[in-house]
């Protein structure tokens, strides 16, 4: 087997999915769950329960927002007890001798710079930043790379780095065993090509779609300021409905996955796309609701959102934050234990959140006075957490209805 087959889930519902598992017998309870820096769970399962999970009836199950998938991971999901015992993972076991016919002896820092987990795309395994970092597996060259794609049980191996700074939000990842970058993911029914060396798929935000993908927008004309390759644009015409959707996007390779991806998913007459700087966009008085989904902030796009919304009727802005939570007292007293601590964060997590939803809704409410020249009310209909971004680093979506008075 290829590592560990796991459910990704997300940390505020990994519990209810252990327990949902473990009832139908498809946890491995050899091996430990395992917490990813992302905001992630990894759940192990049973190989053998693998075929028979029905991922969308357990999301139901769980929560209608939750999310869920399987990836593959090593051995550090090992429990304690058996990780002395068994000779490692499939992944070491190849590893291993190989560094060794290169004359480096293997080590506990080898072994730990071996892959924690990554993304399944078809046939290419994309590798997380923090793995095959040590100056030893150079001597290997390509030999390394065909190596850990026989151990992965994959045809192409890219590895991903860092988000660059270029505006773009491109992911810095290189192909290591390929030629081909470009990938098919299947998720909620909705399928999506991109090239993994240029546009960013962002699993993380997979509540967010699920979430989208639940509203009815039946009627409704949609426009999705930041649309990428369509992670947005496409639940929002596939599942929730929506008569029309003007997708905006600057990134030219992002525009030519997005229009393979409206194609392959039978929607493109229902969208148009505006290439270039959304700032500079020419429409408005169209839009019954208005995605922002930019992180760390959306703010730039707040002035042409209020411009696009409908003069008479209004409508809803979705718009994504990643806002930073106080860091917790550590003066507390010894008195307060853990689980309080950890009910009194949250508690102040929703606080700030609340803050920041306040401010943004009286900031929207003026823009759209100033720009319409009547007066507007807008009403927080919803603050929605997608994923912890970095420690005290939220992510979160306020879905904010404005209304012309
Ligand atoms: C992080 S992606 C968002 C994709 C999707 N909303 C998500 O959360 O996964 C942001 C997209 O917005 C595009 N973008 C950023 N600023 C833009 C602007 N001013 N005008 C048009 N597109 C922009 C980027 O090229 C990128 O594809």
């Amino acid at each position: 087997m290829d590592g560990v087959p796991c459910l990704r889930v997300s940390q505020c519902h990994a519990q209810h999915f252990r327990r949902s598992l473990e009832s139908s017998g498809a946890v491995d309870l050899t091996l430990c769950l395992l917490k990813e820096t992302d905001g992630t769970v990894l759940l192990p399962i049973l190989p053998s329960c693998l075929s028979q999970l029905d991922l969308q009836s357990l999301r139901s199950k769980v929560a209608a927002d939750s999310y869920c998938e399987i990836v593959w991971s090593q051995t550090p999901l090992q429990s304690k007890k058996r990780r002395g015992k068994t000779g490692g993972s499939k992944l070491e076991k190849i590893l291993q001798p190989l560094m060794e016919s290169h004359g480096e002896t293997w080590t506990e820092e080898l072994r730990r710079d071996l892959p924690r987990s990554f993304q399944r795309h078809g046939d290419l395994v994309l590798l997380g930043d923090g793995c095959f970092s040590l100056p030893q597996w150079r001597k290997m060259e390509q030999q390394l790379w065909s190596a850990v794609a026989t151990g992965l049980g994959a045809e192409r191996l890219a590895k991903m780095s860092r988000i660059s700074k270029d505006g773009f939000r491109s992911p810095v990842v290189t192909m290591l065993l390929g030629e081909r970058s470009w990938v098919k993911h299947v998720d909620n029914g909705i399928t999506y090509e991109f090239d993994v060396t240029k546009c960013m798929f962002s699993i993380g935000n997979i509540t967010e779609k699920l979430r989208v993908a639940g509203f009815d927008c039946r009627g409704e004309t949609v426009v999705d300021l930041y649309a990428g390759i369509g992670y947005f644009t496409l639940p929002f015409l596939v599942h929730a409905g929506a008569s029309h959707v003007h997708a905006c996007e600057w990134n030219p390779d992002a525009i030519e996955a997005l229009q393979k991806n409206l194609e392959a998913n039978g929607v493109s007459e229902c969208c148009t796309i505006h290439r270039g700087d959304n700032r500079q966009l020419q429409l408005c008085d169209i839009a019954d609701r208005v995605n922002l989904g930019l992180i760390p902030s959306s703010e730039d796009g707040w002035p042409v959102a209020c411009r696009l919304l409908k003069r008479k009727t209004g409508g809803i802005l979705h718009i994504h934050q990643n806002v930073t939570s106080p860091l917790p007292n550590t003066t507390a007293s010894p008195a307060v234990n853990d689980a309080t601590q950890r009910v009194s964060g949250k508690k102040a997590n929703r606080e700030v959140w609340q803050a920041w939803a306040d401010d943004a809704a009286n900031r929207i409410t003026c823009l759209l006075r100033d720009i319409t020249g009547v007066s507007w009310t807008t009403n927080i209909q919803h603050i929605e957490r997608v994923k912890s971004y970095a420690p005290h680093v939220h992510h979160v979506v306020l879905d904010l209805d404005c209304r012309p008075s």
